[in-house]
Order: C-alpha cells, then structure tokens, then sequence
C-alpha cells in the first residue's frame, strides 16, 4: 500500500494539492491539520485553558471524531465551518505543542492507511506518523505568497486584514518550526517543492511526476 505524505507550513497549499492527489489516485485522504484544529476548537468552546494536558486528553478520549465527504464531524455534529478561524489555526499549534497531546493522536492518525493507498498532509506526516511514507514532499512557499493566497480566500470577511494574515502565519510558522516535539522541519528524506511560482494545477501535476518517476525506478 502506498502512502505519500505531503508535510508544510501554513497556507503552503498542501491540503488542496493532497486532495486533489488522492482523488486522481483514488486514494483516501488525510488532513491531519483538521484533527489539531478539532481539539482546539472544542478547547476554545470549552473554556480550557492551552495549558490544562489532562483535560484536553479527557477531551480526546471522549470525542468521536469522523470525516465524512469533506465535513467533519465530532460526536455526528458538522463542525467543518468553525475549524477555518485563524484564531482556531493558532490554538492548535499551540496545543500540538504538547508531545502527549500528539502521541494521543497517533494511532488515529495511522488508521487511515489503508488499501488503496493514502495522501496525507501536516506537519510531521512525513517525519514521526509515517516515516516510511512511499513518496515524502515538503511543500513550501514564502511567508508573503502564502499569506496573498490566504488573503483571497477570506477577503470577503470584513475583519481581514493582509497584514495581519501575515502576522499570523510567521507566528504560527515559528510555533510550528521552533518546537520540541515533532516541529516541521526539511531533511533529506523528502523531495522539496517551493510553489511560490507555480500553481496548483503545476504542484499537483509535478507531485505525480515524482510518483511515476519513482515507479521506474
Ligand atoms: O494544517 P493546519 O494549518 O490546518 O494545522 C493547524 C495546526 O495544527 C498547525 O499550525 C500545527 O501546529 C498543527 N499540526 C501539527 N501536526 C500536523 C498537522 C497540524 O502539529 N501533522
């Protein structure tokens, strides 16, 4: 069975790219991202306080947490709305901060590999839950594109600003880079892909080149 795991920072394009990956290769597919993004909004909802281990670990045992046609859903109510906030973003890369938070999701991480084949996108994809991943990319691309691309999704939102997107993302890129535990980080097992000057058509279409030319290998 294949996996190929596409780990990078914030609107780095990872998640569309995956999906679109996994529906070509008739794969399933995985946003981990979504997973952290569920433990902070019920964090959030809740009132727990980031620093408060024991009751998020409460929370994720007793959470059921499904993905169905591109909702999310946790204990059968959609959440998927609620997960996009940026202040949602930031609460989870504060509470995957916590090594025991993360080794509490692996498992549930891991399931999803299964026949045909899985794509999977995050941060640590590549590095800690599937370090023998068949394809492993980084996809990255500078903090100003990606923070433009962010920008456009949301424009529409009143209380947007590009600065501030910007400032959310290089916050969130030295949270997620300068951590202890299982941080985003490059090495040499992965293929890197800058897409500041590419589309998503060109990164998709470049991620399955990689692919064939790994067949023939
Ligand atoms: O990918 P996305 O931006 O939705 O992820 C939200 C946050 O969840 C990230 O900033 C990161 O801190 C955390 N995350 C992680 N490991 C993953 C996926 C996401 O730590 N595999």
């Amino acid at each position: 069975m294949q996996i190929i795991t596409i780990d990078g920072p914030a609107s780095s394009g990872k998640g569309t790219v995956a999906k679109l990956i996994a529906k070509k290769l008739g794969f399933h597919y995985l946003e981990s991202g979504a997973i952290y993004r569920v433990v902070a909004l019920i964090t959030i909802k809740e009132a727990i306080d980031s620093s408060d281990i024991d009751s998020i670990l409460t929370l994720i045992d007793n959470m059921e947490l499904r993905f169905i046609d591109g909702s999310v859903l946790v204990d059968n109510l959609d959440v998927t709305d609620g997960l996009r906030a940026e202040a949602v973003g930031m609460m989870a890369s504060t509470v995957a901060k916590n090594d025991v938070i993360r080794k509490r999701l692996l498992d549930f991480q891991r399931e999803f590999a299964t026949e045909p084949g899985l794509v999977t996108d995050g941060r640590d994809m590549g590095s800690v839950v599937f370090p023998n991943a068949h394809l492993k990319i980084f996809l990255t691309a500078s903090p100003t594109v990606r923070a433009k691309r962010r920008y456009e999704q949301l424009k529409h939102n009143i209380n947007v600003s590009l600065d501030n997107i910007l400032a959310d993302i290089i916050a969130r890129d030295k949270q997620d880079t300068e951590r202890a535990n299982a941080p985003l980080k490059y090495d040499s097992s992965f293929i890197l892909i800058d897409n500041d000057n590419m589309t998503i058509d060109e990164t998709v279409q470049c991620i399955i080149s990689l692919l064939n030319s790994k067949h023939n290998i």
